[in-house]
């Protein structure tokens, strides 16, 4: 395995482009189905990144900025920011652009966690990830942070198993 690796080494894009099977009853993109591809997308970079099987272990802080209409582009980007032992944290932005005016507007900005995973689906190490941005940087203390406090307080962060409790 490779010690480390640069951030833009592993960056990965997605298109799409809407069209009825994707929506929602008001007509404009269904978030489920722009999240899925939001996973897509991450999981091209978390694979890039560690040339392992990768799985998704947790979402945090989805947005959806802006409706999507039928028939637009969808542009979807991923890039690694943080890696710890086995797992990393990708950062993936979404625009859709409309096809004739070609007016490209941000829609959704989510933080996935990628667990690297081997024999009988256990953990195991990956590459650390090189920062080389001022974006990059800044996410990394902001995944860092995440990463501490779910670390100091993974046991009391599970709803269902406190309501099994009561
Ligand atoms: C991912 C998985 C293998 C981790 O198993 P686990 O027993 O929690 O493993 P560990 O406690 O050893 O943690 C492994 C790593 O995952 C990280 N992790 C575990 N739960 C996490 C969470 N909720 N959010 C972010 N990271 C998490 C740990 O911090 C650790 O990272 P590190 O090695 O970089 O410090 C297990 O939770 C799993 O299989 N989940 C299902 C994944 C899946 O199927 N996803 C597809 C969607 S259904």
């Amino acid at each position: 395995m490779t010690e480390s690796k640069k951030a833009s080494e592993s960056e990965s894009k997605l298109a799409w482009i809407v069209t009825p099977a994707d929506l929602n009853r008001h007509g404009t993109l269904f978030g489920g189905q722009l999240l899925a591809m939001c996973d897509r997308v991450a999981a091209m970079a978390a694979l890039r990144h560690s040339r392992l099987d990768c799985v998704t272990v947790s979402i945090d802080k989805v947005d959806f900025v802006a409706p999507v209409h039928n028939g637009y582009i969808l542009d979807m980007t991923s890039r690694v920011h943080f890696t710890a032992r086995t797992s990393m944290e990708i950062y993936v932005e979404a625009y859709a652009e409309e096809p004739r005016s070609g007016d490209r507007d941000l829609v959704c900005e989510a933080f996935f966690s990628f667990v690297a995973v081997g024999a009988h689906n256990r953990p195991i190490p990956i590459p650390q990830v090189e920062l080389e941005t001022e974006r990059d940087k800044r996410l990394n203390k902001e995944a860092k942070a995440r990463y501490d406090a779910r670390k100091a307080g993974r046991a009391q962060a599970r709803t269902a198993i406190i309501d099994k409790k009561d």
